[in-house]
């Protein structure tokens, strides 16, 4: 479940009582103003539970209007606003539901800090999304909190950033697995896609980030077998490297993507020293940056489509080490017209998966395991 804290925008300091504070002026431009980033976030609460007091209430139906959400008033949310009532109002929600709650400070900060264990500070009309996993709502990963200058200048960027960050956070619905059993927002968010922005960069810090994951992958006997040939779009060089070793099928898209990688692994220490692991540790590490990249809005698409031999003569790729993949990264694009029919039919379909009685056994092999059946150990 996702749960949106937000806390009240900018109100007068004086009224015939605190419950009567409404919003300045410049506190609903504020507010309105956060409401449109968050649609372009792709926000969605099903829900916005908002304190009754007059400004957080003002604030809540600024934001359901934009958002498309219904309000609901509740003194759970006023003063006093703790974890046991976070429990109480989501107990009906489902774990894919996304929920905001509109309130006052101390609460707010103090909630945002004991759920994640990050120290929150919540500024007047601040914004921090926390992501709960499972039903215990009472513990979650802080995954972002926009200060309210940031939502100005977020709100004031050009109309170009805006287009392409809209398309970011919203998945086709297509591609949205309906997973059997609750899992984490970024294993369910992620997917292959096709279309990638042509113009959006990734930058520098954000790159090494997604390599830095890759980094801190296990591996077996911490052999850190996995090496990667890495190809900013910046570099045309570089990129048109990468890219000439791609099957043609796949250079077709991408070309449009940020960057191209070729991944590598050591299959060898010494000629008669294999480690039977190295595919499976690159793996493992790609599986991490493929998931920190997401967590920055950047998709990855991998590729058996391409030319080993090849990247290993352009690139020199020694004895011992072996091409396995290449990765194409980059944000979503907003329009698939640069791609051809086909790849927009694809696009377009949705995602399968075999059922986990195809694939995990127990007692003999192909048995599915005893506990995937409700009521057996
Ligand atoms: C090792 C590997 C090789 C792949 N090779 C290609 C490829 O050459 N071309 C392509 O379009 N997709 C390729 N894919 C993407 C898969 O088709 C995709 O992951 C799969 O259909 C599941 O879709 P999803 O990633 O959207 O869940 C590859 C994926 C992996 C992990």
């Amino acid at each position: 479940m996702r749960l949106y804290f937000l806390r009240h925008g900018i109100a007068e300091d004086l009224a015939t009582s605190d419950f009567a504070r409404e919003l300045t002026k410049r506190g609903r431009r504020r507010v309105a103003n956060s409401a449109k980033v968050m649609k372009r976030l792709g926000l969605e609460p099903s829900q916005i539970f908002s304190s009754p007091r007059l400004r957080a209430r003002q604030t809540a139906e600024i934001i359901a209007e934009a958002l498309g959400s219904g309000v609901t008033l509740t003194e759970a949310v006023n003063f006093g606003f703790d974890r046991a009532d976070i429990g109480r109002l989501t107990k009906h929600l489902s774990a894919d539901d996304e929920v905001m709650f509109v309130g006052h400070n101390p609460d707010m900060s103090l909630l945002v800090s004991e759920m994640t264990g990050v120290d929150a500070s919540m500024k007047k009309g601040g914004l921090a999304r926390v992501d709960v996993i499972g039903r215990a709502v009472d513990e979650g990963e802080l995954v972002w909190l926009i200060a309210p200058k940031v939502f100005d200048a977020l709100q004031d960027g050009s109309k170009a950033a805006a287009a392409s960050d809209s398309c970011q956070l919203t998945i086709p619905a297509q591609k949205l697995p309906a997973t059997a059993q609750p899992v984490h927002n970024l294993i369910k968010h992620r997917w292959s896609p096709l279309g990638f922005d042509r113009e959006r960069d990734i930058d520098r810090e954000t790159l090494l980030s997604i390599l830095e994951a890759a980094r801190w992958a296990a591996s077996s006997f911490n052999l850190q077998p996995w090496r990667f040939i890495v190809a900013p779009r910046q570099n045309r060089d570089e990129f048109r490297k990468v890219l000439s070793v791609l099957r043609e099928g796949n250079q077709s898209w991408a070309r449009y993507a940020a960057v191209l990688m070729i991944a590598v692994t050591q299959t060898h220490r010494e000629p008669d020293a294999p480690n039977r692991h190295a595919v499976h540790d690159l793996g493992l590490a790609i599986s991490q940056m493929v998931l920190q990249a997401l967590d920055r809005d950047v998709y990855t698409h991998q590729m058996g489509g391409f030319f080993p031999d090849k990247a290993r003569e352009v690139y020199q790729i020694p004895e011992g080490f072996e091409p396995l993949t290449a990765i194409a990264m980059g944000y979503r694009a907003a329009s698939l017209d640069h791609l051809g029919a086909g790849h927009r039919e694809r696009e377009a379909a949705p995602r399968q998966r075999q059922e986990l009685t195809d694939m995990v056994y127990n007692g003999s092999w192909a048995r599915p395991a005893a506990f995937l059946k409700e009521g057996k150990a």
